[in-house]
């Protein structure tokens, strides 16, 4: 599948090469406390690739997704549109975003951005069905 025929970005997506992003910054990852690595790498619409990995902390709660870091650095680098992403583990598998991080995904790349699920490569609207986002606060207005 690309991400053209799904999210009608201007673009194929590279999934290999997004996986080889992803595993790269996972040897990055801050994990002295669940020992579990995750790497998270993420095509913009303009063809950019960001990338981020899991910073943990003494204090258990604070900890950082890969997917937290990532989005920062969509946004530090100018901002853009997630069109495919992929998350990987310490093995280099794809693994499922945590579901804060869906809807982290949600808010940037939104209902056709691709996943590299565990099960293949779905749709947002697969990856959190019945979203919530910025069209539920716009019924308050
Ligand atoms: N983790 C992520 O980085 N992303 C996810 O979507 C799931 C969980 C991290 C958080 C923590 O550092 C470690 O994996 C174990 O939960």
């Amino acid at each position: 599948m690309t991400g053209q025929a799904a999210s009608g970005a201007a673009q194929d997506v590279d999934w290999d090469a997004l996986r080889e992003a992803a595993v790269d910054v996972m040897r990055r990852a801050y994990a002295p406390y669940s020992r579990y690595r995750v790497g998270a790498a993420g095509l913009v619409d303009d063809g950019r690739v960001v990338v981020g990995c899991n910073v943990e902390n003494a204090a258990y709660g604070v900890g950082l997704c890969a997917e937290c870091g990532m989005v920062s650095a969509l946004h530090a680098g100018g901002g853009g549109r997630l069109v495919a992403v992929v998350c990987v583990d310490g093995d280099g598998n794809p693994v499922m975003p945590c579901g804060r991080c869906r809807q982290l995904l949600w808010e940037n790349g939104g209902p056709s951005m691709l996943l590299r699920a565990p099960r293949g490569v779905v749709p947002m609207t697969e990856v959190l069905p019945d979203a919530f986002d910025d069209g539920d606060l716009a019924t308050q207005a």
